[in-house]
C-alpha cells in the first residue's frame, strides 16, 4: 500500500468526519464536554461548510483507501492556525506527524504565511515533544481556558 499526504476533497468528507470523531473519543486529554463540543465540529456539514471557505485547510494522509491521519485549520491575517492532528493509533510513531508539518509549513511559506500557531493540553505529552521537536515555542500557558482546561499555545515563525 502507499501512503501519501494529499489536500481533503469533497468526495473524502464522510470518512474524514468519522476518522476525526473516532479519534477525539479515544482522547485522554479532553472532557466529556469538551469531546462532546468537539466532535460536533467535525460533523460532515460543518467540515462541508469549511471546505467550501477557502481559508481553510484539511490534509489527510491516506494507506490506501484508508484515511490514518488528519490535520486541518484556517488561513487568517498572514498566519495559520493549526487545529487538530490526529495519527490513527497503530500508525503512529512512524514520523507521520512531522511529515504533516513539513508538507503544512511548504504550503504555508507559498502562500505567503509568516507564522504558524495553535495549542496544546497541557498534559499531552506526545504532542508537546512533537512541537518542539518541530519547532515550536511556547507563547504561555492559559488557565481555564477551552472548556475550562488548561491549553499551551505555541508559535513558529516561517
Ligand atoms: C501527537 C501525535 C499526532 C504524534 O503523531 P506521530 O505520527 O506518532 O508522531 P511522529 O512519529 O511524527 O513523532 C514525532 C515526534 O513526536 C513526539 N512523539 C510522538 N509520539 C510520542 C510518544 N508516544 N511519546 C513521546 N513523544 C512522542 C516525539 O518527539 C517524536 O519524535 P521521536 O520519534 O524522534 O521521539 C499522535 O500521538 C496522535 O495522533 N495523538 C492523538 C491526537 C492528539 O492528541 N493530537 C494532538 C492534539 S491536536
Amino acid at each position: 500500500m502507499s501512503v501519501s499526504i494529499s489536500v481533503l476533497k469533497k468526495g473524502g468528507i464522510s470518512n474524514l468526519s468519522k476518522f476525526v470523531i473516532r479519534n477525539i473519543s479515544d482522547s485522554p486529554y479532553y472532557s466529556k464536554v469538551a469531546k462532546r463540543e468537539e466532535k460536533k465540529r467535525f460533523g460532515y456539514n460543518n467540515i462541508k461548510k469549511k471546505l467550501e471557505d477557502g481559508d481553510n485547510l484539511f490534509l489527510i494522509i491516506k494507506d490506501g483507501d484508508n484515511i490514518i491521519g488528519s490535520f486541518n485549520g484556517y488561513f487568517e491575517s498572514g498566519m495559520f492556525w493549526a487545529d487538530w492532528l490526529i495519527i490513527e493509533k497503530k500508525y503512529r510513531k512512524k514520523g507521520y506527524a512531522i511529515n504533516f508539518f513539513k508538507y503544512l509549513e511548504k504550503l504555508s511559506i507559498k502562500k505567503g504565511v509568516h507564522k504558524i500557531w495553535f495549542d496544546s493540553r497541557t498534559n499531552n505529552k506526545q504532542s508537546i515533544s512533537l512541537i518542539k521537536k518541530m519547532g515550536y515555542k511556547k507563547i504561555t500557558t492559559i488557565k481555564k481556558h477551552w472548556y475550562k482546561q488548561d491549553f499551551i499555545l505555541w508559535h513558529k515563525f516561517l
